[in-house]
């Protein structure tokens, strides 16, 4: 037999672990991070043995004393190295059986690691769906402010970053508040289906008890329970979503983490990045180097990666539980600490960055960038839109030519390539180019407007969602403090 303190379950072996197998398949290190979970888990499970008479009520108790030393010691235990147990449900349980010895036995009753992982990653996954949310907010606030301080300003949109029409720097900005906007969506989806109770599902085919699944549901503060056992011990669909949105994230803040590349350049500079975002060069004593936008943008791959990894480790298993699964955990939470502290960094560096509007204006002014208004300006004089793109594109060749601007010809000038033109085409600017898009959804600064408020209004709205799923996450402190509920119709104080 075993030798090992970890062998909780060693009976059935004559030999003890190889040391490299045990090494092998450790997944403490990883998984020490659902301690928390863990215990929650636990302490609610045994709440409900206990209401349901399915363990003595004294075992309950001491259990539930134990736990509730455990919960003490929380920040220390999740820390702490100790490399006898094998996981972090073999490190809980281990841990409660030193401190109260055989009546820690009664706890695995009616529940497997199978289904108990199961637990612990959907209200790991519940809590940072929300913590996501909240950190896409707080980019989004950051992006409505800087909106909102830069109104009026007009910089070129670019396609195939090249000059294309003029926008507003607010309508710029918020084309990546609507970006996060679909994020939140996405996360607050993913949260309906993480919100399911597996326990219960045991080793794969439910358990010999009269359990009462739904009151470990509503002590947890979950909405439902699970309907298959064997699907709920094996789905990590809820981490695949998170992973999903996560990804769209990283790749949302990649794309803006690319533009302030471009804008705080030399070449374009249209901004600047605050000194406390950005670093020195060892070797070139000028250099300021936009290093945070660089690494969001590099770190994207990683996240990435994780969302195909964890695809790739489901597709080819069977029904139910197969130990592959534990290879689900490791890129999962670098992803999410990696696109919370991306989420967090965009967020300063946006607060703290100081637009450069003359800069913006002066290339908005330059390249022809009303070449387009120019042609709808024939068209409204009756000339179908193909022929009036040619008529101004010849307009432009000239322009080229002779080196100017659109806004510098005189009519005379203009009347030479068709007689439709008439005075207001004369000196067209930027700003009559953005006033003119006003659609809905355009760039026109009334247009801008109503956009900013709207995306202010949905901010509130979704604040009230990461409260909401906040306090419904289970208080792990009150969880372990409160009296043991007895079955309904049974005196809980029998036995003590
Ligand atoms: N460490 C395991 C995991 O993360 C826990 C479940 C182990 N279950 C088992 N039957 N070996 O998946």
């Amino acid at each position: 037999m075993s030798e090992t303190p970890d062998k909780l379950w060693g009976g059935r072996f004559e030999k003890p672990t190889a040391r490299r197998v045990e090494e092998f398949s450790t997944s403490l290190p990883v998984d020490r991070r659902l301690l928390r979970e863990d215990l929650a888990g636990s302490i609610a499970h045994c709440r409900m043995l206990a209401r349901q008479g399915i363990i003595p009520l004294d075992a309950a108790r001491a259990i539930l004393a134990g736990l509730a030393e455990l919960v003490e010691q929380v920040d220390q235990l999740a820390v702490a190295q100790d490399s006898r147990w094998e996981d972090v449900h073999s490190l809980v349980e281990g841990l409660l059986r030193e401190r109260i010895g055989e009546p820690a036995g009664w706890l695995h009753t009616a529940r497997s690691r199978n289904d108990q992982v199961a637990l612990d990653e959907r209200l790991y996954t519940r809590r940072a769906l929300a913590d996501g949310a909240s950190a896409i907010l707080d980019l989004q606030a950051a992006l409505l402010a800087l909106a909102r301080r830069h109104q009026d300003v007009i910089l070129p949109g670019y396609t195939h970053l090249q000059r294309a029409q003029p926008v507003l720097l607010a309508h710029h900005l918020l084309a990546y508040v609507e970006m996060l906007s679909r994020d939140l969506g996405r996360l607050r989806d993913a949260y309906v289906r993480a919100d399911v109770m597996p326990l219960g599902s045991g080793a794969l085919a439910g358990a010999p008890y009269p359990l009462d699944r739904a009151y470990v549901a509503q002590l947890l503060g979950f909405s439902a329970i699970s309907a298959n056992s064997l699907d709920a011990v094996s789905d990590r669909d809820f981490l695949v979503e998170h992973l999903a949105a996560l990804s769209l994230v990283a790749v949302h803040l990649s794309r803006l983490a690319e533009e302030l590349v471009l804008w705080s350049s030399a070449e374009f500079g249209f901004v600047e990045i605050d000194d406390s975002y950005a670093t020195g060069s060892s070797i070139m004593p000028q250099k300021k180097n936009p290093d945070v936008a660089e690494l969001v943008r590099g770190k994207t791959g990683r996240v990435l990666g994780a969302l195909v990894a964890l695809l790739t480790v489901l597709k080819g298993l069977p029904l139910a539980y197969n130990r592959d699964l534990q290879e689900d955990k490791q890129g999962y939470f670098d992803a999410v600490d990696t696109v919370h502290a991306c989420l967090e960094l965009t967020a300063g560096m946006v607060q703290t960055l100081r637009a450069r509007p003359e800069r913006m204006a002066a290339a908005a002014e330059s390249s022809f960038s009303t070449a387009t208004d120019l042609a709808d300006h024939l068209v409204r004089r009756g000339m179908p839109f193909r022929q009036a793109h040619h008529v101004v594109g010849q307009i432009v060749r000239a322009c080229l030519a002779s080196g100017r601007e659109l806004h510098q010809l005189t009519l005379d000038e203009l009347r030479h390539f068709s007689p439709l033109f008439d005075q207001t085409a004369v000196g067209l600017y930027a700003t009559d180019s953005v006033r003119a898009r006003n659609v809905p959804g355009g760039t026109a600064p009334e247009q801008v407007r109503q956009q900013l408020e709207r995306a202010e209004g949905a901010l509130s709205e979704t604040r009230q969602w990461v409260q909401w799923v906040r306090e419904r996450l289970p208080n792990l402190e009150r969880l372990a403090r409160a009296p043991l509920e007895a079955a309904p119709g049974v005196d809980s104080r029998a036995g003590a």
